[in-house]
């Protein structure tokens, strides 16, 4: 039997400064009633001075690997989803596996706009059907608050700053996702882009007078498309896992716009008590918004062993895409033990530790002409 990847762990982390509209009034010619109204939106998070997308991802993924009971030097996979990575290079999902001390995972970013939990999802979700990994976790993380212009009301009142994570593992028979499907459509790449800083347009003093390393969006395509993908994505993934749409109880779609989420659900004849919506207090995190979102949820009671759930989303690319989750997790889970609580924090201080010694070790090899793999110059 193909095995069926499972949700074991689940968490998220958000900053905790608010910047509520009434804020955004002070900054750009903007009211809480116009973001309200056309958006659903009345606070996002905005991350830190020494915050950053690592530091975000790492501390929901500490808490998916408690949720999980796993030590990260089970993991064969990390998976960071997100638009507003550390670098161009070195990935962040190798800061994450550094910081974790895990040790025995490959790590790699994804890049689809927010989108891109989604796509992650389905990665790792065939690699552990396919019997390749046993445990991958996969993060959305972003920093949007570090891209966005703040001078440009048409998309500074929409975005915000958090991350998401989960831990998958096999089960049989068991619930996991059952489908997923992806979509893309590169013709509206243009839509929702940064102009500059890749190679294509590499940052300068030129670049940066024009404002072309910050968010640009035509948000009205933007929403044609959204409203169109989200039926469509929601409908393959049912009937890619055999499911009727009036089956499954919770609805997660990516959290950009309340009227985005209203067509949708509209559209597709879902009742809004069956839909998990928390933009109105963290605004879009792009990739991080279905994974704060299905822990929110989770936390909330809002998911029991046997529901389906389904996560739709859709970004910049142009991106979409689905996936159908048969819940298999009693909740709420028991708190984890101080006990346990205090060796995760040992094997953190540890794994920064085996960096440190990594790094000296390096040095000292270079310093010495030994190479790493002992041959001399
Ligand atoms: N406050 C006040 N007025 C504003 C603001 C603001 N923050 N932003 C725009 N306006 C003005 C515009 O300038 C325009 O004025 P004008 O008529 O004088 O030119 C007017 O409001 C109407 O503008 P529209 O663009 O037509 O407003 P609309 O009702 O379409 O809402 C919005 C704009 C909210 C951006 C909408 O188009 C939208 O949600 N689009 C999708 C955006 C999105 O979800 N993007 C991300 C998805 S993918 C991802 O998550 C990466």
């Amino acid at each position: 039997m193909r095995a069926c990847a499972r949700v074991t762990g689940w968490g998220k982390y958000l900053p905790e400064r608010i910047l509520t509209n009434e804020d955004l009034s002070h900054m750009v010619e903007t009211s809480d009633e116009w973001i309200r109204s056309r958006t659903g939106i009345a606070a996002r998070r905005i991350a830190g001075a020494h915050e950053t997308t690592a530091s975000m991802a790492i501390r929901a993924a500490r808490q998916a690997l408690a949720v999980a009971g796993l030590a990260p030097q089970k993991l064969d996979l990390i998976i960071v989803a997100t638009a507003t990575p550390e670098h161009l290079f070195p990935a962040t999902a190798c800061l994450v596996q550094d910081a974790l001390g895990a040790a025995h995972a490959g790590a790699f970013d994804l890049s689809a706009g927010c989108a891109g939990f989604i796509y992650g999802l389905s990665v790792a979700a065939e690699m552990i059907a396919a019997g390749t990994y046993r445990n991958i976790l996969v993060i959305g993380a972003e920093t949007l608050s570090r891209i966005v212009n703040w001078r440009d009301r048409n998309t500074c009142v929409l975005f915000g700053d958090g991350a998401g994570a989960v831990v998958l593992q096999p089960g049989q028979g068991d619930g996991g996702v059952l489908a997923s499907v992806l979509g893309a459509d590169g013709s509206g790449g243009h839509l929702l882009a940064i102009p500059a800083g890749g190679s294509k347009l590499p940052a300068s003093p030129a670049t940066i007078e024009k404002g072309q390393h910050y968010i640009h969006m035509d948000g009205r395509e933007v929403y044609r498309f959204a409203t169109r993908v989200i039926a469509r994505a929601a409908r393959d993934v049912a009937s890619a896992a055999g499911i009727k749409l009036d089956d499954v109880e919770l609805f997660i779609p990516h959290q950009a716009n309340m009227r985005i989420i209203e067509s949708a659900i509209k559209d597709l004849g879902i009742a809004r008590d069956r839909v998990y919506v928390n933009l109105q207090r963290y605004g879009n995190t792009s990739a991080a918004s279905i994974p704060i979102a299905l822990c929110e949820a989770v936390e909330e009671g809002r998911l029991q062993p046997g529901d389906h759930a389904l996560l739709v989303g859709f970004g910049a690319g142009l991106t979409w895409g689905a996936v159908m989750l048969h819940w298999g997790v009693p909740t709420p889970i028991p708190p984890v033990p101080r006990w346990r609580r205090l060796l995760h924090w040992a094997g953190y201080r540890l794994a920064s530790l085996r960096s440190l010694a990594i790094r000296v070790a390096r040095k000292v090899d270079a310093w010495l002409g030994q190479p790493l793999n002992g041959k001399s110059k």
